[in-house]
């Protein structure tokens, strides 16, 4: 089963910041490592499920047109919300994945930390929702802690496993280190093309 969103309200009940995220150098680090992985300097329109209180929500508002965020927790979204209520180009909406995704179409989804929340199932419909809501060469960023979570329903490096053979995302990006995996998946067609050779290099 995939973690409830009762789940996640008890734990921001205990504390306003349950993993610590805005405490210290580690998320601190993996944030930098995160922005600096997006191949493209700027995005017209993306989506980040799961934003909890907004840690990363405010540099990805720097550097998009566009932003949807969404958390389950209503202390998670309200802390959001009043973080970034002087960006009108951002929308912070209590919501949780699957069924549900935003309207239209998105060049960029950031799943930081999220994705192995969810069931066999729930994951499977949020691939295919991700890959029929990105527009073409558009990108998706997921990233996932590595080491043991046995109360989720899956391990990070599983969730990373099985994007890969997912159609319709071809990989541009891999970081692998003991704690976390990142990586970049390019929605195809087009064939994806390397930062290189996107910005004119070669
Ligand atoms: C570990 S935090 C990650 C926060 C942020 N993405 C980051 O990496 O800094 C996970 C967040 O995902 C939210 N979440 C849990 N299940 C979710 C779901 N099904 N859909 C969207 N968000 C979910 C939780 O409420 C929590 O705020």
């Amino acid at each position: 089963m995939s973690l409830s969103s009762e789940y996640f309200d008890e734990l921001y009940a205990a504390d306003a910041d349950p993993w610590g995220i805005e405490r210290g150098w580690y998320e601190e680090r993996k944030r930098a490592v995160v922005l600096a992985a997006l191949p493209r300097p700027r995005y017209a329109r993306a989506f980040e499920p799961g934003c909890a209180g907004g840690s990363l929500s405010v540099p990805l508002a720097a550097r998009c047109d566009e932003l949807v965020c969404w958390d389950p927790a209503q202390r998670a979204v309200d802390a959001t919300r009043a973080r970034l209520a002087d960006r009108p180009h951002v929308r912070v909406e209590q919501g949780a994945l699957p069924p549900r995704t935003p309207d239209g179409t998105f060049d960029l989804v950031v799943a930081s930390e999220v994705v192995y929340y969810l069931d066999d199932a729930d994951r499977a419909a949020f691939w295919d929702a991700v890959t029929e809501r990105l527009r073409p060469g558009g990108h998706l960023l997921a990233v996932h802690w590595l080491r043991e979570a046995p109360e989720y329903p899956v391990e990070g490096g599983a969730v990373h496993d099985e994007l890969a053979d997912r159609p319709g995302l071809a990989r541009v990006v891999r970081h692998d280190e003991a704690d976390f995996r990142l990586e970049v998946y390019a929605r195809t067609p087009p064939e994806p093309r390397s930062v290189a050779q996107e910005t004119g290099l070669r």
